[in-house]
């Protein structure tokens, strides 16, 4: 009797996490027809974001890049790009044989300068730039008197007032410091250099974002005068994005309610690296809390936020072994749980695959309502149809094979066969640094130097 009972126990607590699961899935749910509203949602927030200051949870920053790199700078140029926990100086010689000569250092941030004045923080940089300055070689050829002009690369949110000047938004992404141009401009701007029909560049990393070329004469709340090219570059800022239709769970809500910056970035917070992890671990812990999932003791590094991370949830979901080996590893190395059955490991594949899928897709619907508000996400009868490439950078899309798949697959059952044809989805690796050196390049106050 008492193995009968004990059976019907744990079969009603397996029911019970299972109950869990499938209510997650669902709050989840991303079908075209969701996708479609979230794309229009998008669309209808850029212009908003683009009439006025406030206008919009998307910021639509002016950039005041208005001149993309041609592919015929020369030159040798500076840069520094600072991302998360470090930062890259680079030096590269434009207009060689293969375009480009590149060289960089990259530098770690002490911790304590992450959360402290930011005086400390870019006297910490300026220092390192100026090592690596002092080792600059003859074979850069550079004549003597010359000016080394420096472009400068920031993945956090910077109202510009001009191309070298701006004040920072707020921090995102665990930083936490007052005062200081964007990683999606600079990667737009290295992925315009080798292909011209790049339109927009996205970061799918530790955040996400984007950046896309505007019509100048499409941003309402620009008072400045019209620039030749007739275009502008636009920092969306959309991590903070939020939409009635965008599928949030309870785990999405109490993650932001505990975040440092609860109300923000809402959808950053469904999507990027920095959070994927996170909600897999919180769906986890209600299934160990409320269906004894791992046994009747919750295992306590369960209850540590941010423990489980996207690259770690990544290996697993991609985990092929017959016996899920991997989860089991990962499950035991990270969270301190080991005897689990394959059919509860084959549940983690599956909150993994539900996560994942969600964010991606949400980034496809993203994606779409850029092309939407530039007239590119349809083929137009009897014109010339562009190609129209996104450049993309960050380590979730380069890394994570099955939500970069999900996010292709997505795209092409938005767009349609004849119109997805025609808009490419680029991986532009590092193009961020380069493409700050290419903008200070464009925008040279030593023209000679920079034009060909
Ligand atoms: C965060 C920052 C944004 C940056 C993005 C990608 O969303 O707010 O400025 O572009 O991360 O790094």
């Amino acid at each position: 009797v008492l193995v009968v009972r004990h059976r019907m126990q744990s079969s009603g607590k397996w029911a019970k996490a299972m109950d869990i699961v499938k209510e997650f899935e669902e709050k989840c749910a991303t079908p075209i027809a969701k996708l479609r509203q979230v794309a229009d949602a998008m669309t209808v927030e850029m212009h908003a974001g683009l009439a006025s200051d406030g206008g919009s949870k998307l910021k639509m920053l002016i950039s005041y890049v208005d001149n993309l790199p041609t592919g015929d700078e020369t030159g040798v140029f500076y840069a520094l790009d600072l991302g998360g926990t470090n930062f890259r100086v680079l030096r590269v010689k434009l207009g060689e044989v293969d375009n480009v000569k590149k060289e960089f250092e990259e530098v770690s941030i002490p911790p304590e300068l992450m959360i402290g004045k930011s005086d400390d923080l870019f006297d910490f940089i300026a220092g390192e730039l100026a090592k690596f300055v002092a080792t600059e070689g003859e074979d850069m050829q550079i004549p003597a008197g010359t000016q080394r002009e420096l472009g400068f690369t920031f993945s956090f949110p910077v109202k510009q007032s001009s191309i070298a000047g701006g004040t920072l938004v707020r921090w995102t992404k665990g930083f936490n410091i007052e005062d200081a141009v964007n990683d999606t401009v600079g990667t737009l701007a290295g992925g315009r250099y080798t292909d011209p029909d790049v339109i927009a560049a996205v970061i799918l990393g530790t955040g996400t974002n984007a950046a896309y070329v505007e019509r100048a004469n499409a941003i309402p709340k620009w008072q400045g005068l019209l620039p030749k090219s007739g275009e502008m570059v636009i920092n969306m800022e959309w991590g903070n994005f939020r939409s009635s239709h965008l599928p949030l769970s309870e785990y999405d809500e109490n993650l932001d309610s505990d975040s440092l910056n609860p109300g923000e970035q809402i959808y950053e917070k469904m999507i990027s690296g920095m959070y994927l992890g996170e909600i897999v671990r919180r769906v986890l812990l209600k299934m160990a809390e409320e269906a004894e999932f791992f046994g009747d003791t919750v295992p306590s590094k369960l209850e540590k936020p941010f423990i489980l991370r996207t690259p770690d949830m990544s290996a697993m979901h991609h985990d092929s072994t017959a016996d899920l080996r991997v989860v089991a590893t990962k499950l035991k190395d990270i969270l301190e749980i080991s005897n689990t059955s394959l059919k509860m490991r084959k549940v983690v594949v599956e909150l993994c695959d539900i996560v994942a899928t969600r964010g991606a897709r949400l980034s496809a619907a993203g994606i779409l309502g850029i092309l939407k508000k530039i007239g590119r996400d349809t083929v137009k009868e009897g014109e010339e149809n562009h190609k129209s490439v996104i450049a993309m950078d960050g380590g979730l899309f380069e890394h994570y094979t099955k939500f970069r798949n999900a996010m292709q697959t997505a795209m092409d059952e938005l767009l349609g066969e004849e119109a997805s044809r025609n808009i490419i989805i680029k991986l532009s690796n590092d193009g961020s640094g380069l493409g700050a050196a290419l903008l200070a390049a464009s925008h040279s106050q030593y023209r000679e130097y920079a034009e060909s």
